[in-house]
C-alpha cells in the first residue's frame, strides 16, 4: 500500500505455525514457514502502521528476511513469540481488543494431544502408539465473536488465510468461500497449497475474498512474492469498505 495509508492505525498480525507439545521433547506441527505473515506485518509497518506480529515458531531468519530481524530494528514494530494454539489465542484475543486490523495468517493446529507428558514418553514395546487429540478452539471465529461483543475498535477488520486444496467436491474457492462465511471474518485470503506452494515458499498465488451481506465476494486475485501479495491484500482491505 502507498506509505502512509495506514497511518494511525493498529494492526495485529499472526505469522507462522503452531506446535502442540506431545512431551517435554516432542511435539505436533505444520509446515508454516511463518513469510507470508511475517511480509504482512512488514507490508503495514512500510504503509505507517503500528504493529505487533504475533509470531508462533517463526525462524529468526525468517524475520530479517523481511527486515523485521534485529531487535528494535523496525520502529513501530512489536514482536510477540507463542508457540502453541491456546498461547496464540490468548495473545491475540488480548492484543485485538486494540487492533484496527486482524490478520490471522498463522497455520493453527485444529488438534492438540489430549494430555502432556510430563516426562518423555517411552517408545511402548513393538505395537504401534495411539494418541489420543482434542479440537483446538478457532482463533479467528473468537476474534469475530470478541468484536461483536463490544471489545475491538469501532471498524475493526478481520482478515483470514485459508490454505486450501480442491478435490472432486468442490474447487479452492468454493472451500474458501465456505470457510469465510463459517467463520464470520470479513476477509478471507485464499491460498492454494500443494507441492511447491503456499507454504514454505517465497511466492504466493491467491484470491482475495470478502463477506458482504451474508455472501461470499470475490475482490481479486494476485500472484507475486509474499511480500507484493501482502502489500495488494493490505491496500484492498483498507479500500474495500466496511463488509459488515
Ligand atoms: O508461513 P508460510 O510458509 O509463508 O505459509 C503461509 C501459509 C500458507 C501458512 C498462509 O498463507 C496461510 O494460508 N495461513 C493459514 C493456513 C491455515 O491454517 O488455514 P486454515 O484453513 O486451517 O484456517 C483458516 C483460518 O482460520 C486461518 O486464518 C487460520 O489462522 C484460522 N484458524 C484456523 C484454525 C484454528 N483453530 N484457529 C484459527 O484461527
Amino acid at each position: 500500500p502507498a506509505p502512509g495509508l495506514l497511518q494511525g492505525k493498529r494492526v495485529l498480525v499472526s505469522a507462522g505455525g503452531t506446535r502442540e507439545p506431545l512431551d517435554p521433547v516432542r511435539f505436533l506441527g505444520n509446515r508454516s514457514s511463518g513469510r507470508q505473515g511475517t511480509a504482512m506485518a512488514a507490508a503495514a509497518l512500510a504503509a505507517g502502521a503500528r504493529v505487533t506480529l504475533v509470531a508462533a515458531n517463526v525462524e529468526r531468519d525468517v524475520l530479517c528476511e523481511a527486515g523485521l530481524g534485529a531487535p528494535g530494528s523496525a520502529a513501530g514494530l512489536e514482536v510477540v513469540g507463542v508457540e502453541s494454539a491456546l498461547e496464540l489465542r490468548e495473545t491475540m484475543l488480548q492484543l485485538a481488543a486494540e487492533a484496527d486490523i486482524v490478520v490471522m495468517a498463522a497455520a493453527v493446529a485444529d488438534y492438540r494431544p489430549a494430555s502432556l507428558a510430563e516426562t518423555k514418553l517411552k517408545k511402548q514395546g513393538d505395537d504401534g502408539l495411539t494418541l489420543q487429540l482434542v479440537q483446538n478452539p478457532d482463533i479467528l471465529r473468537d476474534l469475530v465473536a470478541q468484536r461483536a461483543a463490544g471489545t475491538a475498535p469501532a471498524g475493526q477488520r478481520i482478515v483470514g488465510f485459508a490454505a486450501e486444496t480442491g478435490d472432486e467436491h468442490g474447487t479452492v474457492l468454493e472451500y474458501g468461500s465456505a470457510k469465510l462465511l463459517r467463520k464470520g471474518a470479513d476477509f478471507l485470503v485464499v491460498n492454494e497449497v500443494g507441492a511447491g506452494r503456499g507454504f514454505g515458499t517465497a511466492e504466493n498465488s491467491v484470491t482475495l475474498v470478502a463477506a458482504r451481506d451474508g455472501s461470499a465476494e470475490v475482490i481479486g486475485e494476485r500472484r507475486g512474492s509474499k511480500a507484493d501479495v501482502s502489500q495488494w491484500v493490505l491496500s484492498r482491505v483498507v479500500t474495500s469498505g466496511p463488509s459488515r
